[in-house]
C-alpha cells in the first residue's frame, strides 16, 4: 500500500512510525512533513489546507489511503474532498468535524442527548454575554467557539477579568474568527484525562488512556501550550471511571452524531475532567492529540492501518484493540521561549542515539535540514522524546535519561512530567 500523512508535527511522525510497521505498507508520504518524518517518508511540500494539490498528489501517486492527522483540514472539509474524487481517507467529514470546530454546537449536542459536561451558556454578541456575567459565580470559563491552537479558553476569577475576557474574545478577536461565537460555561475541578478511540460511524473503540501537560513550566504554571509532555495511561483513569464513560460518554456522543445525520468515522479525543460528581466532558477533538499520540501509539499492538481501514469500512466491531501492559512518557524538548518568542535554526546533536531502538523514540514536531543536511530547530515544539518502561516510574525515568542525549542552544524542557504519579 502506498499512504500519504497529512500534517507536520511530533503527532504526524508519531502516526507514520506506526504505518511504517505495517507488512503491507511499502511507501508513505507526508504533506508537509518535517524532517525527521522524511527519515521514513518522503516528505512533499503540499500544506495541509493545500486541498486540491493534495488530492491531485494522491490521484497522481495512486495513494491507497490518505491519513488526516490535523484539525484545521479536517475541520474545513478535506475528507469531503478527497471522498468527492473517489480517494480513501481516514478522518471525519467536514458535517462531523464540528465536534471539535464548533464548541457551541458539542456544547448543544451534549446538553441535547444528556452526556455529562459542565453547565453552559452559548453567545453571538458580546453585550448578552456580558449581561449574563453580571448574575454568574465565579471562577467562569470562557471559550472561543472554534478552532485557536488550543489557547481559546480564558479561567476568570473576578467579573473585571471575564468582562475583559469576552471583549478581548468578541469585539477584539483576539482569537480571530473562533471568537464570533462563544461559551461561558462553569468552571470544574478534578484531574483531566486524554481518552482517544476509534469509530466507524456507529462503533467506538477505546485506546489506552493519556494525561497532558499544557502549562510551560514545572508545577502547571506560565502559559498554555500545545502540550509539554504526556504519559500513559493515567493511573486516575481507574476501571469504574472506564465503565461509567463507555455508558454515558463515549457509545452515547457516537450515536448523538448519527442521530443528528453527522456520522463520525475517525477518531474522537475526549478531553475528560474527572470531578467529584463523576467523569465530565471538557472538550471533543476530532484527531489524535499532540502529544497523545506520542505516548499512546507506541504502545499500540495492533497494525494502524488495519483498524483505520476498518473504521473507513464500517467493520470496527471486528477489530480487538490490544495496547501493552506497560507504560510509556513523553517529553517535549522546546526553544526556550515557547510558547510566546524563540529563536530558530540551531543545530541538533544526539539524535542517532535513538537509532533502531524499540523502546525510546524521538518524535520531530519542529525541525528541518539546514543547506548541509544537518538537523536544525524549526519551531516552539522541537522533539518530543518518548520512552517506554514496566510502569510509569520506569518509563518517566527512562525518558528523562533519553531526553539527556539530545543537546541544541536554548533547549527547554519541564522536568515534572509524569510526576502526578508520584501523588499515588
Ligand atoms: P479545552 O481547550 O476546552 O480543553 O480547554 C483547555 C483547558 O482549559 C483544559 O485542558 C482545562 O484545563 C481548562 N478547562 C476547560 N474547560 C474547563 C472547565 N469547564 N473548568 C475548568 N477548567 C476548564
Ligand atoms: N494535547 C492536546 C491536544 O492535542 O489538543
Amino acid at each position: 500500500m502506498r499512504v500519504l500523512i497529512v500534517g507536520s508535527g511530533g503527532r504526524e511522525h508519531a502516526i507514520a512510525a506506526s504505518v511504517a510497521k505495517s507488512p503491507r505498507v511499502h511507501k508513505i508520504y507526508c504533506a508537509p512533513g518535517n524532517a525527521g518524518i522524511g527519515q521514513i517518508a518522503e516528505c512533499v511540500p503540499i500544506g495541509a489546507m493545500e486541498f486540491e494539490r493534495l488530492t491531485a498528489f494522491a490521484k497522481q501517486e495512486q495513494i491507497d489511503l490518505t491519513i488526516i492527522g490535523m484539525d484545521d483540514p479536517l475541520v474545513g472539509g478535506v475528507v469531503d474532498a478527497f471522498e468527492a474524487e473517489g480517494l480513501r481517507v481516514f478522518g471525519p467529514r467536514k458535517n462531523a468535524a464540528i465536534l471539535e470546530g464548533s464548541k457551541a454546537f458539542s456544547k448543544d449536542l451534549m446538553k441535547k442527548y444528556h452526556i455529562p459536561t459542565a453547565a453552559y451558556e452559548n453567545f453571538d454578541d458580546a453585550n448578552s454575554a456580558l449581561a449574563y456575567l453580571e448574575t454568574a459565580r465565579f471562577p467562569i470559563v470562557l471559550k472561543a467557539d472554534g478552532l485557536a491552537l488550543g489557547k481559546g479558553v480564558l479561567i476568570c476569577n473576578t467579573l473585571e477579568q471575564a468582562k475583559e475576557g469576552v471583549r478581548s474574545i468578541m469585539l477584539d478577536k483576539q482569537f480571530g474568527t473562533a471568537g464570533n461565537r462563544m461559551v461561558i460555561e462553569e468552571f470544574m475541578t478534578g484531574r483531566e484525562v486524554s481518552v482517544l478511540s476509534y469509530v466507524d460511524g456507529k462503533t467506538i473503540k477505546t485506546m489506552t488512556s493519556a494525561q497532558d501537560h499544557k502549562r510551560a513550566q514545572d508545577g502547571d504554571q506560565g502559559l498554555n501550550t500545545g502540550g509539554m509532555g504526556t504519559f500513559s495511561p493515567s493511573p486516575f483513569y481507574t476501571a469504574e471511571v472506564d465503565a461509567f464513560c463507555q455508558k454515558h460518554i463515549y457509545q452515547a456522543t457516537v450515536d448523538a452524531m448519527a442521530a443528528e445525520g453527522r456520522e463520525f468515522k475517525g477518531i474522537i479525543f475526549f478531553g475528560l475532567m474527572l470531578t467529584d460528581e463523576g467523569p465530565r466532558v471538557l472538550e471533543y477533538n476530532a484527531r489524535f492529540g499532540d502529544p497523545e499520540a506520542q505516548v499512546v501509539l507506541p504502545r499500540m499492538k495492533n497494525d494502524i492501518v488495519e483498524v483505520m481501514e476498518a473504521c473507513i469500512d464500517g467493520r470496527l466491531d471486528t477489530v480487538d484493540l490490544e495496547f501493552e501492559d506497560n507504560a510509556a512518557v513523553c517529553v517535549v524538548l522546546a526553544s526556550d521561549g515557547y510558547p510566546v518568542r524563540y529563536d530558530k535554526g540551531f543545530a541538533i546533536r544526539g539524535l542517532e542515539k535513538f537509532d533502531g531502538r524499540e523502546d525510546c523514540y524521538c518524535f520531530h514536531a519542529g525541525t528541518k535540514l539546514d543547506a548541509d543536511g544537518r538537523f536544525v530547530t524549526n519551531g516552539g515544539r522541537v522533539l518530543g522524546v518518548t520512552a517506554k518502561g514496566a510502569d510509569l516510574r520506569e518509563a518517566r525515568a527512562n525518558a528523562y535519561a533519553a531526553a539527556e542525549w539530545i543537546d541544541f542552544d536554548n533547549k527547554y524542557m519541564r522536568h515534572d512530567i509524569g510526576k502526578a504519579i508520584d501523588e499515588m
